[in-house]
């Protein structure tokens, strides 16, 4: 198997309503992660790009977050409907969605 160009990590964590964290599985991360997975198969690139979910990452106010390696790439509030722009742009233009990125003022030190 070839090395894989990208791979995709979606929070998939839930917390229960009312959580005062909120989470990415409450806002739809598992939608998320079905699309990106359908969109992978239509366009055959299982192998090239690994998709994984993962527990809570840190930035659950922004959820559902999205990284995208080895580009570093943070997506907050990623819907399903985002996806096919992620795919098309990031994925396979190699150009992220800017108006998707977690912005640099979210950070701290
Ligand atoms: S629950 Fe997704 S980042 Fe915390």
């Amino acid at each position: 198997m070839p090395k894989p160009k990208y791979h995709i990590i979606i929070c998939t964590n839930t917390r229960p309503p009312g959580h005062p964290k909120g989470s990415c599985g409450e806002k739809g991360a598992q939608n998320v992660a079905m699309k990106f997975s359908e969109e992978l198969e239509k366009r055959s690139l299982f192998g090239r790009v690994i998709l994984s979910g993962s527990t809570c990452i840190g930035m659950c106010n922004f959820g559902p977050v999205v990284i995208v390696y080895p580009d570093a790439v943070w997506y907050h509030g990623v819907t399903a409907n985002d996806v096919t722009e992620i795919m098309n742009e990031h994925i396979t233009n190699g150009k992220p969605v800017e108006r998707l990125m977690i912005p640099d003022s979210a950070w701290g030190e």
